[in-house]
């Protein structure tokens, strides 16, 4: 079966990715502002290069054109917080994927807790294993919906029991696989 792009809907496109190209890590990012503190997931989300550390989260645009929370926030306050997720934490993702209003904290809503580690950065989700802290860097204008983010990573948190005596970090981590989740990654080698 061949697909041709330019006959498929957007709904059809999305799948179709989502279901060819996967897993795909999720981006569960916390940005703050004022005293808001807003978490949102996005699986648009990939490491560039590691000298120096970067990657890139496309983020949308909403349906009336304006920016989502995390998109203003960071570009407003030039940090966030990127946690990674493992399946206990399945629920607190997917919740807080809801939009709501600016003011309203999806961490307050949905009783997730948060903890502030480092200065300077929004709060990591408390219990996430791994989380890091980025700065903004450029967006990419592609002339659609969608406007891709460049992060630099500048720390990184990983949980001491996720890294054993030589120094090997081990996390579970959850991806995305079309509109359903991958849990229990086994590595081989
Ligand atoms: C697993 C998952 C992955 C998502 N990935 C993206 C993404 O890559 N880009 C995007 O714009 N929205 C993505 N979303 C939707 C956002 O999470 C959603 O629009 C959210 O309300 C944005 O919140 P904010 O306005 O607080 O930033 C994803 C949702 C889920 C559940």
């Amino acid at each position: 079966m061949i697909l041709d792009f330019e006959n498929l809907s957007e709904g059809k496109k999305y799948s179709t990715l989502s279901n060819t190209i996967f897993p795909r890590p999720i981006a569960w990012i916390t940005t703050q502002d004022e005293e808001i503190i807003n978490l949102a997931p996005f699986s648009y989300f990939t490491p560039l290069s590691s000298e120096p550390p970067l990657l890139i989260v496309s983020i949308a645009h909403k349906e009336d054109g304006t920016q989502k929370d995390t998109f203003a926030n960071i570009l407003k306050h030039k940090v966030c917080t990127i946690n990674l997720a493992h399946k206990d934490l399945l629920g607190d993702l997917i919740n807080s994927s809801e939009e709501l209003p600016h003011e309203i904290s999806e961490c307050e809503k949905f009783n997730i807790e948060t903890k502030h580690i480092l200065a300077g950065f929004p709060p990591m989700v408390a219990n996430a294993k791994c989380a890091l802290f980025c700065e903004f860097v450029k967006t990419i204008d592609l002339g659609n919906r969608y406007e891709p983010l460049i992060l630099e990573i500048k720390k990184i948190y990983i949980d001491d029991d996720s890294v054993d005596d030589k120094n090997h970090i081990h996390l579970e981590n959850i991806g995305r696989v079309g509109m359903e989740f991958l849990v229990d990654s086994v590595r081989v080698h």
